[in-house]
């Protein structure tokens, strides 16, 4: 397998580069890009780690070498947010970074999965599939959002508030990655019950986790380490079920059928090419119904944005 690293030299994608050299399948390859002069020399540094993983680094203006022969390619590149900025704000500069790199995947590795990090996740997925709808090449099991942040803080916050293993608990996240389109399934958590207020309080705190290291940071950027780890779970995930492993189930944000927004963060099972099913969400309680449907205007939006921008 090899796994190219879009945005390598930020604070996100060295993160993911880390996390990856250390646990990435032995003999696979790990491209790392980035338009910052430093990449050749992250990919060094990390290179040192005695993995039974390879790694190379490319800078400049062309992604090419990093997307040649790719399976997986994972995009963070990009601007983060600051201290008042929604992720929507993002939207100007990012936009046209997430445009340019799908046009060259589209050229370079048209069949490789793309999971998208770069904000605002609920538009730069829809724009990345214009592009590659555009191009000829656009495969709905191959591109996803990744929302597996929402899952971990999703996970964490609840087993701290519980008292339990926090790698024994399992929160669906379905919707978006942005505010009120990020809705935790609480009532779906196993062994655990929540009050009312507990559900409210918790489900605000995860629609707001990434304002919560937004104003922590203080003006140095948004979540970084933890994104990593995210984006990490999510890409090993995907190498697993492309290598065969059966039964490999994450929440990620797809196009979706589902008649609520052509873009849908929900349960699938990844598979050898990609998404092999779109599993259903489930019941809802009261509380996640009334959130879903409160969601989908803006949900709906930020998807068009990005729709009207690719076009
Ligand atoms: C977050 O949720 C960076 O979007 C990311 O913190």
């Amino acid at each position: 397998m090899k796994v190219a690293v879009i945005g390598a030299a930020g604070g996100i994608g060295q993160a993911l580069a880390l996390l990856l050299k250390n646990h990435l399948p032995a003999g696979s390859d790990l491209a790392l890009y980035d338009i910052a002069p430093v990449t050749p020399g992250v990919a060094k540094d990390l290179s040192h780690i005695p993995t039974p993983v390879s790694i190379n680094g490319y800078s400049g203006e062309d992604p090419t070498p990093a997307l040649e022969g790719a399976d997986v390619v994972l995009i963070s590149a990009g601007v983060a947010r600051k201290p008042g900025m929604d992720r929507s704000d993002l939207f100007n500069v990012n936009a046209g970074i997430v445009k340019s790199l799908a046009e060259k995947i589209a050229v370079v590795c048209p069949e490789a999965c793309v999971g998208i990090i770069t904000n605002p996740v609920n538009t730069t997925v829809p724009i990345a599939a214009e592009v590659l709808k555009k191009a000829g090449v656009y495969n709905k099991r191959k591109l996803f959002g990744i929302t597996t942040l929402d899952v971990i803080r999703s996970e964490t916050f609840v087993s701290e508030l519980k008292g339990k293993n926090p790698l024994d608990v399992n929160v669906p996240v379905i919707g978006g990655h942005s505010g009120v389109t990020i809705l935790p399934l609480l009532s779906q958590v196993k062994d655990v019950s929540f009050s009312d207020d507990e559900v409210a309080a918790l489900t605000h705190r995860i629609q707001n986790a990434g304002t919560e290291v937004v104003e922590a940071k203080a003006g140095g950027g948004s979540a970084t380490l933890s994104m990593g780890q995210a984006a990490c779970r999510f890409g090993l995930s995907l190498v697993k079920a492309l290598q065969g492993e059966a039964n490999v189930i994450e929440c990620a944000y797809i196009e979706s059928d589902g008649g609520l927004a052509p873009f849908f963060a929900q349960p699938i099972k990844l598979g050898k090419d990609g998404i092999e099913e779109v599993l259903s969400y489930g019941e809802l309680s009261a509380f996640e119904q009334q959130a879903l449907d409160g969601m989908l205007d803006t949900l709906n939006g930020d998807i068009q944005l990005g729709v009207d921008f690719a076009s």
